[in-house]
């Protein structure tokens, strides 16, 4: 009974990349079927596996009608009722009823015409228009004479139409059927024998009409004949059938058409009343007949789209009963009262900002229920949008995007689609679809400078703040949500998190330990931004810490060698004259600048007017000539002092010998200071004695080993104090001959005694680490800064 055919594809064609397969699904069902009662199965109809069609999102979609009937069970892939289906409802008398559903198929596009056929059942009774009527037949009336019946009408059709006729028997009448030449029906009751008035005033006869359905219904009538005097010709119509046009929404008593029938008979027999015989419901709420005119009216709301045909037969009876029918048919033309109705079919939402131009994002329905022009519609969007819309099948259309999207400037669209129809005056209609652009992790943090910097003064505190980086990724929530971090690295041999951290939230980069200017003066590391997406996004940026220097070293003197450790004298000949070198003190800084920049100055001396010091080279020389009035033994204190602010100070003793030889020389112990103990100074003098004996002759070896590989180096000056060129760092010259020595060199110093013939090497290693660290932490920061920033990019930091 669910008999399907897959009918024929008809065509395929390729349209923007989209497949459209056309096919045509034809079925049959029979009327007033239960609920879910299966009419086919489309899956397999139309070769898919079961679960394509939910995945396509399969539907069925009605044309030009409101309510739907079947639908698709999506698992099994069956059509199944949905609505109550009424043949007559639908179709009326029309033989062949066939409802039309478009099966529509996204991704790709695919719509498939179904032509559902609806059988007929025998579900209606055959009725006659009335159940009761009335004749009036005259006693004269001879054998064969026909009275006008109308016939019985079952909306059902074919063989389960009405049938046949039974008469009830009885003595005077029989029934037959007979066919106008517009080819309805009515019935004739023929006299078969003589009425007698005066035997029997009223006859009750019982017509039955019968349908061929099984089981088999039936309608009565039952007609009450009079006997009279006389008889009278039945009404005639001009017209077999009326045909009027009407467009639809016509106003209400809008005259259609008028009937008119003529009676042969003269007076009261041939006064015509006219009625609305067999009607459907639906044509008695739309059309009203006036009894007496036969004019027919608009009695309620015509509309083309409910129904474009009807068809009512109107009886003429005179008033002995006499009557016949004419057909009329009323056509109804469409009027453009219907704007386009857009649907949203199907959309994606929100979409990946990402997609790339020409993708399907929504699919979009116009229908018109008008006719002809009237449903013909155009579609468009009138904005500026990267979106367009492509006609595809039929009415339907395809959103598709023109251009790249980008949240980060548009984050969402209001498209406004309108539709026009072709008819006149043209009916519009639009429609907004919101459209929202979802995030995609595009975009890396970018740093809001290219690189940056801090400067710090050195002993700084860990913790210190140095500065803030600060990134920015445009894109939402975690893909716009920026780390910071340090990108591993070393400086100076050491991981660079030992040395700065970074606040992964804030950006904000800390010192970890307290930087040493003389250990090195700037370093770089790359912070590295990183935003939360997954795969995340990232950028870096270098951050330059410049060490500013603070006068934190004391000056250290190298030459005399600190009190206590050795006890030096130096001759000065008795006939040296005014100006001569005598001797020279020799101090280096570990700061650099004007923490470094030294200056001499005898602050004691035991003869103050015999000596004086250079104040920058630390030259001690005579002021003027010895002479035999001056005491032989000589002390002098030299303070060395820095440039720093403040600045910070060292002091030596010296002790001088005017003699010619060393034999002269009185008790050392005399040559020192009154304010010395001089029981200390006595074991000084023995403690010296010894240690220098024992470290002359140390150096002496080391002398004698080394110039074996080594040239004797030239001598930069003839005094008592030679400083080999080959020794000195390449930028000594720098230092505007301070002698302030560089704490990264390892450097030589020629010392000596002052004996002109008695040079020797005193060989040292100067390290930074022999000075005490919290030896000198004293700062005057501000005017440091200030005066001797400039200083600190000398270009000889960190080899
Ligand atoms: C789109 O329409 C909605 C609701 O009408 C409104 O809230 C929103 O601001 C509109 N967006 C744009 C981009 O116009
Ligand atoms: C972040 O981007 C990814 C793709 O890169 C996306 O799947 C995710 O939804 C985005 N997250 C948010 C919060 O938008
Ligand atoms: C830092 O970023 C640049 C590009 O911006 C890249 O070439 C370089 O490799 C990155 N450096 C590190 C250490 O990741």
């Amino acid at each position: 009974m669910e008999q399907s055919r897959l009918d024929l594809c008809v065509f395929l064609f390729l349209w923007f990349g989209l497949h459209f397969v056309h096919c045509d699904l034809s079925y049959s069902v029979k009327e007033e079927m239960k609920r879910g009662s299966v009419i086919g199965n489309i899956a397999m109809d139309l070769g898919f596996e079961v679960g394509t069609l939910s995945i396509r999102k399969a539907r069925i979609k009605t044309v030009g009608r409101e309510r739907t009937y079947c639908d698709v069970n999506l698992r099994s892939g069956e059509l199944i009722v949905s609505e109550r289906i009424d043949r007559e409802e639908q179709c009326g008398e029309i033989a062949s009823c066939v409802l039309n559903f478009e099966l529509l198929l996204e991704s790709p596009l695919e719509l498939h015409h179904i032509s559902l056929q609806i059988q007929d059942i025998n579900d209606n009774a055959p009725s006659f228009p009335t159940d009761f009527i009335k004749l009036e037949i005259s006693e004269s009336a001879v054998k064969g004479a026909r009275y006008r019946v109308n016939a019985a009408h079952d909306e059902d059709i074919g063989p389960n139409a009405v049938q046949s006729y039974s008469l009830k028997r009885n003595n005077h009448f029989v029934f037959n059927i007979q066919t106008t030449s517009a080819g309805s029906k009515y019935g004739e009751l023929i006299l078969d024998k003589e009425l007698d008035r005066e035997e029997r005033k009223e006859i009750k006869i019982l017509l039955t009409a019968l349908d061929g359905g099984s089981p088999q219904r039936s309608g009565t009538l039952t007609i009450d004949v009079t006997v009279l005097d006389a008889n009278d010709n039945a009404p005639v119509f001009s017209q077999a059938v009326y045909e009027a046009s009407l467009p639809e929404n016509s106003p209400l008593k809008s005259l259609i058409v008028t009937v008119s029938a003529m009676d042969a008979d003269d007076g009261v027999n041939g006064e015509v009343t006219y009625g609305l015989g067999r009607i459907s419901d639906k044509s008695r709420k739309l059309f009203s007949l006036d009894r007496q005119s036969g004019e027919i009216f608009v009695a309620g709301d015509i509309d083309f789209e409910d129904g474009t045909r009807y068809e009512m037969f109107v009886e003429a009876r005179d008033s002995y009963g006499l009557s016949s029918d004419t057909k009329v048919i009323i056509r109804i033309t469409d009027v453009n009262d219907n704007s386009p109705a857009i649907s949203l079919i199907s959309l994606t939402n929100p979409i990946p900002e990402d997609v790339s131009p020409g993708t399907e994002v929504g699919l979009i329905n116009v229908q018109d229920r008008d006719f002809g022009r009237n449903q013909k519609v155009r579609c468009a969007i009138q904005q500026t949008v990267p979106f367009k819309l492509i006609p595809s099948i039929k009415n339907y259309y395809s959103l598709v995007t023109t251009e790249k999207l980008d949240r980060e400037l548009v984050s969402e669209y209001n498209i406004t689609i309108s539709s026009t129809d072709e008819g006149s005056p043209p009916l519009s209609s639009v429609k907004v679809v919101h459209i929202s652009i979802a995030d995609v992790n595009d975009n890396p943090p970018v740093f809001e400078e290219q690189s940056y910097s801090s400067h710090v003064r050195e002993n700084n505190k860990p913790g210190h703040s140095l500065c803030s980086v600060k990134a920015h990724d445009p894109d939402w929530r975690q893909n716009g949500t920026v780390i910071y971090s340090l990108l591993p690295g070393e400086v100076n041999g050491a991981p660079v998190s030992s040395y700065l951290s970074v606040n992964g939230d804030t950006g904000l980069v800390q010192s970890v330990r307290s930087f040493d200017y003389e250990q090195f003066r700037s370093f770089k590391v790359y912070v590295m931004a990183r935003d939360n997406g997954s795969p995340p996004l990232r950028s870096n940026v270098t951050v330059s810490v410049f060490i500013t220097d603070v006068n934190d070293n004391t000056p250290q003197i190298l030459y005399p060698p600190p009190e206590g450790n050795s006890f030096m004298t130096e001759l000065v000949p008795k006939a040296a004259q005014g100006g001569s070198l005598v001797s020279k003190v020799i101090a280096v800084d570990g700061d650099s600048g004007q923490n470094a920049w030294l200056s001499y100055q005898i602050i004691k001396s035991t003869d103050p007017g015999l000596f004086k010091i250079d104040l920058h080279s630390g030259e001690i020389r005579t002021q003027r000539d010895i002479s035999d009035s001056d005491n032989m033994k000589q002390n002098i204190v030299v303070a060395v002092k820095d440039n720093g602010q403040p600045s910070l100070s060292a002091t030596c003793s010296m002790f001088l010998l005017i003699s010619d030889n060393l034999a002269e020389v009185p008790e050392l112990k005399d040559m020192a200071y009154e304010d010395s103990s001089s029981k200390l100074t006595s074991y000084l003098i023995i403690a010296l004695v010894s240690v220098s004996t024992f470290f002359l002759t140390f150096i002496i070896i080391i002398l004698g080993l080394r110039f074996c590989r080594r040239r004797k180096p030239r001598l930069l000056f003839d005094g008592a104090v030679a400083i080999p060129s080959s020794y000195l760092p390449p930028n000594y010259a720098d230092v505007d001959g301070t002698g302030t020595l560089r704490s990264t060199y390892n450097y030589d110093a020629y010392l000596t005694t002052g004996s002109r013939t008695s040079d020797f090497k005193f060989v040292t290693s100067y390290n930074d680490n022999t000075l005490p660290a919290d030896q000198t932490l004293r700062k005057n920061p501000t005017d440091f800064e200030e005066v001797f920033g400039d200083l600190d990019v000398s270009p000889e930091v960190n080899r």
